[in-house]
């Protein structure tokens, strides 16, 4: 992809630019539809009904109303949803509203059930389970469950098989539904199969799922699909469900575009070719680098957790801003996410290929190595002193000062840091340089 200075990088984490940064295809059908009708004409307008046929075509057979809109409601414009998002709720004054309860991350590596747990998908359903009975007792009902069918922003999670059936089963039991959101993992990315949820077996079907991002390629175009049923109860309210943008004509050409070049072009092939081609590249990285604790992923959805200490799992947050900035330097773009920012997140347009995994995984390796090597420097020189610059110093600042000391070392010896350093800095500065 290119910048606005037409500098090219390789995006690693665009999974808006589904099929591609301004895919031929999905410009020509903007454009053929910007010429005819741009607008919501109050009536059904064909490339619409076109679109809910080709999507529901998708999914399973119980999922078959669309409400179209323009994006896929992000947990931080509205209250109602920074309300339900520990994600965004935390960020924020971190209260938690009392009809909010907030299950654990089904994360088998750093989670409180992990891999050698003999069933962590009963293990964390059950946590589910008890948060259910807990608001039983307290005289609350439960109105839904909402989780993304693997976590993206939650650090590139994918909960343990059977965990969802559990949770459903729990969830309905309580005369909850289950809300799926495929916002950033839909679309084909995990390769098997089209939607992330249906990885998890034909006998789970969420009864809401939401989708966006890669939807229009970039195009604001998002949906909310759901059940007859479910769509009976919201009508029956007598509320009416209406979007000036939502569903018109040029995003659902382009919709109907990138659904076209999904299939004509074997994205999903693509993504587990180079998913498990990638992942393979990335597990040699790991035997050779003590700071990557484990990699994860399924098709082109996969993190690099980053950690301290491969024994504790200690999350290594500053490294991991370190490495996406250095990435940047090389001219790849990349993320990092979960809780405590340290997961490094891949999840590229869908024609990624082989040859850019390649690239990115050797700019990785060259960054990782020369990270490992100062920061075993680092540890001797800090260790041998006790100031108390050192002790008040963020782990982000010790990683700033490190990145220039790597790149003066080996680009520009003579070089000075510029701008934010205060004396006591520039001691650390010097002591780290040594
Ligand atoms: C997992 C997830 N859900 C929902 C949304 C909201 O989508 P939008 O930004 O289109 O409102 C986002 C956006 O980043 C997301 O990552």
């Amino acid at each position: 992809m290119f910048d606005e200075k037409g500098e090219q990088y390789l995006d690693c984490i665009n999974n808006v630019a589904h099929v591609g940064h301004c895919h031929p295809e999905v410009v020509k059908a903007a454009l053929k539809q910007m010429e005819l009708l741009n607008t919501n004409s109050r009536f059904l307008h064909d490339n619409i009904v076109e679109y809910a046929k080709r999507l529901s075509a998708t999914l399973p057979e119980k999922l078959s109303v669309c409400y179209f809109t323009n994006s896929g409601a992000y947990h931080g414009h509205l209250s109602s949803l920074i309300e339900i998002s520990p994600y965004k709720f935390r960020k924020g004054k971190d209260v938690k509203k009392e009809f909010v309860h907030v299950a654990p991350v089904p994360d088998t590596y750093r989670g409180k059930y992990r891999e050698d747990h003999a069933d962590p998908a009963s293990a964390y359903a059950d946590e589910v389970k008890k948060i259910i009975e807990e608001a039983h007792n307290s005289g609350r009902k439960i109105a839904a469950f909402i989780a993304e069918s693997m976590q993206s922003c939650g650090g590139q999670i994918i909960p343990p098989a059977g965990y969802f059936q559990k949770v459903a089963e729990y969830v309905h039991g309580a005369g909850g539904v289950f809300i799926a959101d495929e916002v950033q993992v839909g679309f084909g990315r995990v390769g098997t199969h089209f939607w992330s949820f249906q990885m998890h077996g034909k006998d789970f079907v969420p009864d809401i799922i939401t989708m966006g991002k890669p939807m229009g390629n970039g195009h604001p175009m998002a949906c909310v699909v759901t059940t007859k049923e479910i769509a009976e109860a919201f009508s029956s309210s007598g509320m009416e469900y209406f979007n000036t943008f939502g569903g018109n004509p040029v995003s659902c050409a382009v919709g109907l575009a990138v659904l076209d070049i999904i299939e004509n072009e074997d994205l999903q092939g693509n993504a587990t070719r180079v998913g498990n081609y990638l992942t393979e590249l990335l597990n040699k990285q790991k035997a050779k680098h003590t700071l990557i604790g484990d990699i994860r992923g399924i098709g082109l959805f996969i993190g690099i957790d980053l950690v301290k200490d491969p024994q504790k799992r200690t999350p290594a947050t500053a490294e991991a801003q370190h490495v996406i900035y250095k990435m940047k330097e090389k001219r790849v773009l990349l993320s990092a996410d979960g809780p405590h920012r340290n997961v490094l997140k891949i999840k590229p347009p869908m024609c990624f290929t082989e040859e850019d995994a390649k690239f990115m995984v050797d700019q990785l390796d060259g960054i990782l190595t020369v990270l490992e090597e100062a920061l075993g420097a680092k540890t001797e020189s800090v260790i041998s002193e006790t100031t108390p610059c050192k002790i008040e110093m963020p782990m982000e600042a010790h990683l700033e000062l490190l990145n220039d000391s790597i790149t003066d070392s080996k680009e520009n010896p003579s070089r000075k840091r510029n701008g934010v350093c205060t004396d006591k800095h520039s001691r650390l500065s010097k002591r780290l340089k040594t």
